[in-house]
Protein backbone atom coordinates (compact mmCIF):
# COMPACT_ATOMS: atom_id res chain seq x y z
CA UNK A 1 0.00 0.00 0.00
CA UNK A 2 1.29 3.53 -0.81
CA UNK A 3 0.26 6.57 0.89
CA UNK A 4 0.81 8.67 -2.17
CA UNK A 5 -2.49 5.96 -4.06
CA UNK A 6 -4.74 7.10 -0.27
CA UNK A 7 -3.91 10.62 -0.46
CA UNK A 8 -5.34 10.44 -4.50
CA UNK A 9 -8.14 8.36 -4.04
CA UNK A 10 -9.43 10.62 -1.23
CA UNK A 11 -8.96 14.27 -2.96
CA UNK A 12 -10.96 11.97 -6.35
CA UNK A 13 -13.73 11.64 -3.92
CA UNK A 14 -14.18 7.53 -3.79
CA UNK A 15 -14.35 6.34 -0.22
CA UNK A 16 -11.44 4.32 1.72
CA UNK A 17 -10.96 1.00 2.95
CA UNK A 18 -11.03 0.14 6.15
CA UNK A 19 -7.53 -1.49 5.18
CA UNK A 20 -6.12 1.65 4.25
CA UNK A 21 -7.87 3.59 7.14
CA UNK A 22 -5.81 1.20 9.09
CA UNK A 23 -2.79 1.79 7.19
CA UNK A 24 -2.39 5.54 7.81
CA UNK A 25 -2.76 5.33 11.47
CA UNK A 26 -0.93 2.84 12.62
CA UNK A 27 1.84 4.19 10.10
CA UNK A 28 1.95 7.51 10.96
CA UNK A 29 2.14 6.75 14.68
CA UNK A 30 4.90 4.62 14.18
CA UNK A 31 6.35 7.27 12.84
CA UNK A 32 6.75 6.18 9.24
CA UNK A 33 4.55 8.53 7.20
CA UNK A 34 5.19 11.99 7.45
CA UNK A 35 3.03 14.79 8.12
CA UNK A 36 2.84 16.86 4.95
CA UNK A 37 1.51 13.38 3.60
CA UNK A 38 -1.20 13.53 6.64
CA UNK A 39 -1.75 17.25 5.99
CA UNK A 40 -3.03 16.30 2.40
CA UNK A 41 -5.00 13.88 3.03
CA UNK A 42 -6.69 15.58 5.81
CA UNK A 43 -7.25 18.39 3.55
CA UNK A 44 -9.13 16.40 0.90
CA UNK A 45 -11.02 14.57 4.10
CA UNK A 46 -11.95 18.34 4.95
CA UNK A 47 -13.18 18.70 1.35
CA UNK A 48 -14.45 15.59 0.23
CA UNK A 49 -15.86 14.32 3.90
CA UNK A 50 -15.78 10.52 5.14
CA UNK A 51 -18.92 8.10 4.84
CA UNK A 52 -20.30 6.78 7.70
CA UNK A 53 -18.32 3.62 7.13
CA UNK A 54 -15.32 5.59 6.99
CA UNK A 55 -15.89 7.36 10.00
CA UNK A 56 -16.68 4.11 12.36
CA UNK A 57 -13.47 2.70 10.74
CA UNK A 58 -11.19 5.94 11.51
CA UNK A 59 -12.50 6.03 15.18
CA UNK A 60 -11.82 2.73 15.70
CA UNK A 61 -8.65 2.81 14.22
CA UNK A 62 -7.82 5.89 16.33
CA UNK A 63 -8.80 3.49 19.66
CA UNK A 64 -6.75 1.03 18.51
CA UNK A 65 -3.39 3.06 18.17
CA UNK A 66 -3.27 3.00 21.94
CA UNK A 67 -4.32 1.46 25.42
CA UNK A 68 -7.83 1.19 26.94
CA UNK A 69 -9.43 1.79 30.39
CA UNK A 70 -10.95 -1.26 31.89
CA UNK A 71 -13.73 -0.15 34.34
CA UNK A 72 -15.35 -3.64 34.92
CA UNK A 73 -13.74 -4.13 38.58
CA UNK A 74 -16.40 -1.43 39.26
CA UNK A 75 -19.68 -2.24 40.63
CA UNK A 76 -22.82 -0.53 38.64
CA UNK A 77 -23.09 0.80 35.23
CA UNK A 78 -20.78 3.38 34.72
CA UNK A 79 -21.54 6.62 32.24
CA UNK A 80 -19.17 8.79 31.24
CA UNK A 81 -20.00 12.56 30.23
CA UNK A 82 -18.53 14.29 27.42
CA UNK A 83 -19.09 18.64 26.79
CA UNK A 84 -17.39 19.39 23.90
CA UNK A 85 -15.70 22.23 25.29
CA UNK A 86 -17.57 25.66 26.54
CA UNK A 87 -16.73 28.59 28.71
CA UNK A 88 -17.49 28.76 32.19
CA UNK A 89 -18.56 24.99 31.84
CA UNK A 90 -18.25 23.80 35.31
CA UNK A 91 -21.22 21.12 35.06
CA UNK A 92 -18.77 18.18 35.46
CA UNK A 93 -17.93 19.75 38.85
CA UNK A 94 -21.23 19.65 40.17
CA UNK A 95 -22.68 16.89 38.24
CA UNK A 96 -19.79 14.55 39.75
CA UNK A 97 -21.06 14.42 43.38
CA UNK A 98 -24.92 15.06 42.69
CA UNK A 99 -24.81 11.72 40.97
CA UNK A 100 -22.41 9.91 43.15
CA UNK A 101 -24.94 10.92 46.22
CA UNK A 102 -27.82 9.74 44.27
CA UNK A 103 -25.31 5.92 44.31
CA UNK A 104 -24.71 6.03 40.97
CA UNK A 105 -20.71 5.87 40.10
CA UNK A 106 -19.09 8.61 38.26
CA UNK A 107 -15.45 7.95 37.07
CA UNK A 108 -14.49 11.04 35.58
CA UNK A 109 -11.37 11.14 32.87
CA UNK A 110 -10.79 14.63 31.93
CA UNK A 111 -8.42 17.06 30.12
CA UNK A 112 -6.58 20.45 31.00
CA UNK A 113 -8.07 23.36 29.42
CA UNK A 114 -6.71 24.76 26.61
CA UNK A 115 -6.94 28.27 24.51
CA UNK A 116 -10.34 29.82 25.56
CA UNK A 117 -11.63 26.60 27.20
CA UNK A 118 -11.02 25.88 30.68
CA UNK A 119 -10.51 22.27 31.92
CA UNK A 120 -11.87 20.15 35.46
CA UNK A 121 -8.84 18.81 36.04
CA UNK A 122 -6.84 23.05 36.08
CA UNK A 123 -10.41 23.83 38.06
CA UNK A 124 -10.08 21.34 40.71
CA UNK A 125 -6.40 22.21 41.09
CA UNK A 126 -7.27 25.41 43.06
CA UNK A 127 -8.44 22.91 46.09
CA UNK A 128 -4.68 22.90 47.57
CA UNK A 129 -3.27 19.15 47.23
CA UNK A 130 -5.96 18.06 45.08
CA UNK A 131 -4.59 14.71 43.16
CA UNK A 132 -5.20 14.65 40.12
CA UNK A 133 -2.77 11.85 38.86
CA UNK A 134 -4.59 8.76 40.21
CA UNK A 135 -3.22 5.08 38.90
CA UNK A 136 -5.92 2.67 38.02
CA UNK A 137 -5.69 0.83 41.77
CA UNK A 138 -6.60 4.00 43.37
CA UNK A 139 -9.19 5.33 41.53
CA UNK A 140 -10.88 2.18 40.96
CA UNK A 141 -10.75 1.35 45.25
CA UNK A 142 -12.01 5.66 45.68
CA UNK A 143 -14.71 4.95 43.01
CA UNK A 144 -16.13 1.53 44.76
CA UNK A 145 -15.69 3.18 48.47
CA UNK A 146 -16.85 6.83 47.33
CA UNK A 147 -18.95 6.14 44.05
CA UNK A 148 -16.62 9.28 42.45
CA UNK A 149 -13.31 10.26 41.39
CA UNK A 150 -12.07 12.56 38.90
CA UNK A 151 -8.50 12.07 37.62
CA UNK A 152 -6.15 12.82 34.48
CA UNK A 153 -6.14 10.83 31.44
CA UNK A 154 -3.26 8.35 31.33
CA UNK A 155 -1.14 9.64 28.48
CA UNK A 156 -1.57 6.41 26.08
CA UNK A 157 -5.14 7.50 25.17
CA UNK A 158 -6.15 7.44 21.82
CA UNK A 159 -2.26 8.88 20.78
CA UNK A 160 -3.38 8.96 17.22
CA UNK A 161 -5.66 11.63 18.11
CA UNK A 162 -2.97 13.51 19.80
CA UNK A 163 -1.13 13.76 16.84
CA UNK A 164 -3.46 14.25 13.83
CA UNK A 165 -5.30 17.13 15.98
CA UNK A 166 -1.87 18.88 16.29
CA UNK A 167 -1.44 18.63 13.02
CA UNK A 168 -5.09 19.81 12.09
CA UNK A 169 -4.58 22.74 14.85
CA UNK A 170 -1.98 23.92 12.43
CA UNK A 171 -3.59 22.93 9.03
CA UNK A 172 -6.55 24.39 9.08
CA UNK A 173 -8.69 20.83 9.34
CA UNK A 174 -9.87 21.12 12.89
CA UNK A 175 -13.82 22.24 11.38
CA UNK A 176 -15.04 18.57 10.04
CA UNK A 177 -17.49 16.24 10.90
CA UNK A 178 -16.16 13.11 10.68
CA UNK A 179 -12.37 14.10 12.12
CA UNK A 180 -14.23 15.69 15.15
CA UNK A 181 -16.51 13.13 15.94
CA UNK A 182 -13.70 10.38 15.69
CA UNK A 183 -11.28 12.59 18.19
CA UNK A 184 -13.99 12.99 20.62
CA UNK A 185 -15.51 9.26 20.47
CA UNK A 186 -12.14 7.19 20.20
CA UNK A 187 -11.46 8.89 23.83
CA UNK A 188 -14.67 8.10 25.18
CA UNK A 189 -14.58 4.80 23.95
CA UNK A 190 -10.88 3.47 24.72
CA UNK A 191 -12.31 4.21 28.23
CA UNK A 192 -14.94 0.86 29.39
CA UNK A 193 -18.11 3.07 30.35
CA UNK A 194 -21.34 1.47 29.81
CA UNK A 195 -22.90 4.82 29.00
CA UNK A 196 -21.75 8.13 27.31
CA UNK A 197 -23.61 11.77 27.13
CA UNK A 198 -22.31 14.07 25.45
CA UNK A 199 -22.82 17.96 25.89
CA UNK A 200 -22.68 19.24 22.60
CA UNK A 201 -22.07 22.81 22.46
CA UNK A 202 -23.74 25.19 20.04
CA UNK A 203 -22.87 29.43 19.57
CA UNK A 204 -20.33 32.07 19.61
CA UNK A 205 -18.09 30.20 22.19
CA UNK A 206 -18.67 26.47 20.87
CA UNK A 207 -16.30 24.56 17.85
CA UNK A 208 -19.90 24.86 16.16
CA UNK A 209 -21.99 27.85 15.59
CA UNK A 210 -24.43 26.32 13.79
CA UNK A 211 -27.27 24.23 15.02
CA UNK A 212 -27.60 22.29 12.36
CA UNK A 213 -23.61 21.21 12.49
CA UNK A 214 -24.30 20.47 15.63
CA UNK A 215 -27.25 18.44 15.17
CA UNK A 216 -24.81 16.52 12.57
CA UNK A 217 -22.33 16.39 14.91
CA UNK A 218 -24.38 14.80 17.58
CA UNK A 219 -25.93 12.50 15.31
CA UNK A 220 -22.14 10.75 14.02
CA UNK A 221 -21.31 10.76 17.75
CA UNK A 222 -24.32 8.73 18.46
CA UNK A 223 -23.96 6.48 15.70
CA UNK A 224 -19.98 5.52 16.45
CA UNK A 225 -21.79 5.31 20.15
CA UNK A 226 -24.17 2.97 19.03
CA UNK A 227 -22.28 0.76 16.78
CA UNK A 228 -20.05 0.21 19.50
CA UNK A 229 -22.34 -0.90 21.41
CA UNK A 230 -22.49 2.03 24.14
CA UNK A 231 -25.66 3.98 24.34
CA UNK A 232 -25.24 6.91 23.72
CA UNK A 233 -27.14 9.84 23.68
CA UNK A 234 -25.99 13.43 23.08
CA UNK A 235 -27.79 16.87 24.12
CA UNK A 236 -27.13 20.14 22.13
CA UNK A 237 -26.71 23.16 24.40
CA UNK A 238 -26.33 26.89 24.48
CA UNK A 239 -23.16 28.40 24.19
CA UNK A 240 -23.84 31.80 23.19
CA UNK A 241 -23.07 33.50 26.57
CA UNK A 242 -20.83 31.43 28.95
CA UNK A 243 -22.31 29.08 31.55
CA UNK A 244 -23.41 30.12 34.98
CA UNK A 245 -21.85 33.38 35.98
CA UNK A 246 -17.92 32.82 36.89
CA UNK A 247 -14.96 32.05 34.34
CA UNK A 248 -11.66 31.32 35.98
CA UNK A 249 -10.69 28.17 37.89
CA UNK A 250 -11.08 29.01 41.78
CA UNK A 251 -13.93 30.94 40.77
CA UNK A 252 -15.68 27.80 39.70
CA UNK A 253 -15.20 25.67 42.35
CA UNK A 254 -16.80 28.21 44.39
CA UNK A 255 -19.70 28.61 41.87
CA UNK A 256 -19.82 25.08 41.79
CA UNK A 257 -19.97 24.57 45.63
CA UNK A 258 -22.92 27.37 45.53
CA UNK A 259 -24.77 24.81 43.23
CA UNK A 260 -23.96 21.77 44.96
CA UNK A 261 -25.68 24.01 48.28
CA UNK A 262 -28.82 24.61 46.81
CA UNK A 263 -27.91 27.87 44.84
CA UNK A 264 -25.90 29.34 42.08
CA UNK A 265 -26.91 30.67 38.81
CA UNK A 266 -30.07 29.21 36.86
CA UNK A 267 -28.91 28.01 34.00
CA UNK A 268 -25.81 26.21 35.50
CA UNK A 269 -28.02 24.53 37.85
CA UNK A 270 -31.01 23.57 35.46
CA UNK A 271 -28.22 22.11 32.77
CA UNK A 272 -26.92 20.02 35.27
CA UNK A 273 -30.26 19.17 36.38
CA UNK A 274 -30.73 18.10 32.94
CA UNK A 275 -27.80 16.51 32.24
CA UNK A 276 -28.00 14.00 35.34
CA UNK A 277 -31.33 12.97 35.10
CA UNK A 278 -30.68 11.43 31.43
CA UNK A 279 -27.52 10.10 33.34
CA UNK A 280 -29.72 8.81 36.03
CA UNK A 281 -31.74 7.14 33.50
CA UNK A 282 -29.16 5.92 31.70
CA UNK A 283 -27.64 4.17 34.58
CA UNK A 284 -31.27 2.81 35.25
CA UNK A 285 -31.61 4.33 38.97
CA UNK A 286 -34.88 6.37 37.85
CA UNK A 287 -37.38 5.39 34.84
CA UNK A 288 -37.56 9.03 33.92
CA UNK A 289 -36.02 12.27 33.62
CA UNK A 290 -38.76 13.57 35.89
CA UNK A 291 -37.88 10.92 38.97
CA UNK A 292 -34.64 11.66 37.76
CA UNK A 293 -34.72 15.78 38.41
CA UNK A 294 -37.00 14.83 42.03
CA UNK A 295 -34.11 12.37 43.25
CA UNK A 296 -31.23 15.00 42.33
CA UNK A 297 -32.87 17.74 43.41
CA UNK A 298 -33.29 15.74 47.00
CA UNK A 299 -29.99 15.09 46.89
CA UNK A 300 -29.31 18.93 46.57
CA UNK A 301 -31.75 19.83 49.77
CA UNK A 302 -30.30 17.00 51.92
CA UNK A 303 -26.95 18.63 51.78
CA UNK A 304 -26.21 15.11 50.07
CA UNK A 305 -24.49 16.54 47.09
CA UNK A 306 -22.64 18.91 48.83
CA UNK A 307 -21.51 16.15 51.44
CA UNK A 308 -20.26 14.00 48.40
CA UNK A 309 -18.04 17.28 47.15
CA UNK A 310 -16.44 17.26 50.83
CA UNK A 311 -15.83 13.34 50.83
CA UNK A 312 -14.11 13.59 47.14
CA UNK A 313 -11.96 16.64 47.89
CA UNK A 314 -11.17 14.13 51.32
CA UNK A 315 -10.10 11.32 49.07
CA UNK A 316 -8.07 12.87 46.73
CA UNK A 317 -5.82 14.25 49.30
CA UNK A 318 -7.44 18.20 48.66
CA UNK A 319 -8.05 20.52 51.75
CA UNK A 320 -11.39 20.13 52.82
CA UNK A 321 -11.78 23.41 54.31
CA UNK A 322 -11.49 25.20 51.18
CA UNK A 323 -14.58 23.28 50.23
CA UNK A 324 -16.08 24.19 53.44
CA UNK A 325 -15.09 27.81 53.00
CA UNK A 326 -14.76 28.56 50.10
CA UNK A 327 -13.34 32.42 50.86
CA UNK A 328 -10.35 30.14 51.45
CA UNK A 329 -9.68 29.49 48.18
CA UNK A 330 -6.98 31.49 46.08
CA UNK A 331 -7.95 34.47 45.35
CA UNK A 332 -6.77 37.59 43.54
CA UNK A 333 -5.38 41.15 44.66
CA UNK A 334 -7.64 43.11 42.64
CA UNK A 335 -11.23 42.54 42.07
CA UNK A 336 -12.55 45.44 39.83
CA UNK A 337 -15.76 46.41 39.32
CA UNK A 338 -17.21 47.02 35.22
CA UNK A 339 -19.97 49.30 35.59
CA UNK A 340 -22.67 50.26 32.74
CA UNK A 341 -22.73 53.16 31.29
CA UNK A 342 -26.21 53.05 30.36
CA UNK A 343 -29.69 51.83 30.86
CA UNK A 344 -31.24 48.83 28.76
CA UNK A 345 -31.02 45.26 28.24
CA UNK A 346 -27.99 43.09 27.87
CA UNK A 347 -27.96 41.81 24.22
CA UNK A 348 -25.38 39.52 23.70
CA UNK A 349 -22.03 38.15 25.94
CA UNK A 350 -19.69 36.81 23.16
CA UNK A 351 -18.71 33.61 25.42
CA UNK A 352 -15.46 33.03 22.61
CA UNK A 353 -14.24 36.48 23.21
CA UNK A 354 -14.67 36.73 27.27
CA UNK A 355 -13.25 33.10 27.22
CA UNK A 356 -9.97 35.08 25.63
CA UNK A 357 -10.36 37.62 28.15
CA UNK A 358 -9.98 35.44 31.49
CA UNK A 359 -6.93 33.70 29.05
CA UNK A 360 -5.72 37.20 29.29
CA UNK A 361 -5.85 37.62 32.61
CA UNK A 362 -3.92 34.64 33.30
CA UNK A 363 -7.37 31.79 33.57
CA UNK A 364 -5.75 30.01 30.71
CA UNK A 365 -3.29 28.03 29.42
CA UNK A 366 -2.28 29.77 25.54
CA UNK A 367 0.05 26.46 25.07
CA UNK A 368 0.36 22.99 26.77
CA UNK A 369 3.56 24.40 29.22
CA UNK A 370 1.64 27.42 30.03
CA UNK A 371 1.27 28.36 34.01
CA UNK A 372 -2.32 28.95 34.89
CA UNK A 373 -3.55 31.56 37.74
CA UNK A 374 -5.70 29.86 40.00
CA UNK A 375 -6.95 32.52 41.31
CA UNK A 376 -8.04 34.76 38.18
CA UNK A 377 -11.24 35.10 35.79
CA UNK A 378 -14.49 37.37 35.61
CA UNK A 379 -17.71 36.79 37.14
CA UNK A 380 -20.92 38.31 35.37
CA UNK A 381 -23.28 40.62 37.48
CA UNK A 382 -25.93 40.07 34.09
CA UNK A 383 -26.14 37.44 31.80
CA UNK A 384 -28.17 37.70 28.69
CA UNK A 385 -32.04 39.85 28.64
CA UNK A 386 -31.41 41.26 31.99
CA UNK A 387 -32.31 44.61 32.84
CA UNK A 388 -29.31 47.22 33.45
CA UNK A 389 -29.39 50.15 35.06
CA UNK A 390 -27.03 52.89 34.68
CA UNK A 391 -24.16 52.61 37.02
CA UNK A 392 -25.49 49.18 37.75
CA UNK A 393 -22.62 46.07 37.82
CA UNK A 394 -22.43 44.20 34.69
CA UNK A 395 -19.35 42.21 35.85
CA UNK A 396 -16.16 41.72 38.74
CA UNK A 397 -12.73 41.33 36.81
CA UNK A 398 -10.50 38.90 39.45
CA UNK A 399 -6.83 40.13 38.75
CA UNK A 400 -3.35 40.32 40.26
CA UNK A 401 -2.31 42.97 37.44
CA UNK A 402 -4.09 46.10 37.40
CA UNK A 403 -2.61 47.29 33.81
CA UNK A 404 -4.35 43.58 32.23
CA UNK A 405 -7.57 44.59 34.28
CA UNK A 406 -8.09 47.56 32.98
CA UNK A 407 -7.24 46.46 29.06
CA UNK A 408 -10.03 43.83 29.96
CA UNK A 409 -12.14 46.38 31.22
CA UNK A 410 -12.37 48.22 27.80
CA UNK A 411 -12.80 44.83 25.89
CA UNK A 412 -15.59 44.12 28.33
CA UNK A 413 -17.62 46.91 26.95
CA UNK A 414 -17.55 45.90 23.82
CA UNK A 415 -18.68 42.21 24.59
CA UNK A 416 -21.59 42.90 27.39
CA UNK A 417 -23.90 44.18 24.26
CA UNK A 418 -26.64 46.37 25.49
CA UNK A 419 -29.82 47.91 23.83
CA UNK A 420 -32.70 49.69 24.64
CA UNK A 421 -35.23 46.41 23.85
CA UNK A 422 -34.62 42.92 25.84
CA UNK A 423 -34.08 40.42 23.21
CA UNK A 424 -36.51 36.82 22.60
CA UNK A 425 -36.20 34.39 24.97
CA UNK A 426 -33.38 32.57 24.98
CA UNK A 427 -32.86 28.41 25.03
CA UNK A 428 -30.77 26.84 26.93
CA UNK A 429 -31.24 23.23 26.23
CA UNK A 430 -32.05 23.28 21.94
CA UNK A 431 -32.63 19.19 21.76
CA UNK A 432 -31.54 15.67 22.41
CA UNK A 433 -29.87 13.17 20.13
CA UNK A 434 -30.25 10.15 20.48
CA UNK A 435 -29.79 6.42 18.62
CA UNK A 436 -33.67 6.42 17.95
CA UNK A 437 -33.60 9.51 15.82
CA UNK A 438 -33.32 14.09 16.56
CA UNK A 439 -35.80 15.79 18.83
CA UNK A 440 -35.93 19.13 19.07
CA UNK A 441 -37.26 21.14 22.06
N1 LIG B 1 -12.50 18.22 20.68
C1 LIG B 1 -11.76 17.14 20.38
O1 LIG B 1 -11.35 16.40 21.26
N2 LIG B 1 -11.45 16.92 19.09
C2 LIG B 1 -11.87 17.71 18.09
O2 LIG B 1 -11.57 17.43 16.95
C3 LIG B 1 -12.64 18.84 18.42
C4 LIG B 1 -12.95 19.05 19.73
CA1 LIG C 1 -19.43 29.07 35.16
Amino acid sequence: MRMYDIIKKKRDGYELSTDEINYFVDNYIKGSIPDYQISALLMAIYFNKMSERETLDLTRAIVNSGDTVDLSDIKGIKVDKHSTGGVGDTVTLILGPMIAACGVPFVKMSGRGLGHTGGTLDKLESIEGFKVELDREEFIRNVNKTNIAICSQTSNIAPADKKLYSLRDVTATVDNISLIASSIMSKKLAIGSDAIILDVKVGSGAFMKRLDDAINLSKEMVRIGTNYGRETVAIITNMDEPLGRAIGNALEVKEAIEVLKGGGPEDLRELCLYIGSILLKLAKRVKNQEEGIRLLEEVINKNLAFEKVVELVESQGGNVDQVKNPDLLPSSKHVIEVKSKMEGYVNSIDAERIGACALRLGAGRETMDSVIDLSVGIVLNKKVNDKVLEGETLAYIHSNDLDTANEVKRELYDIIRISSNQGKEKKLIYGMVTKDGVQLF
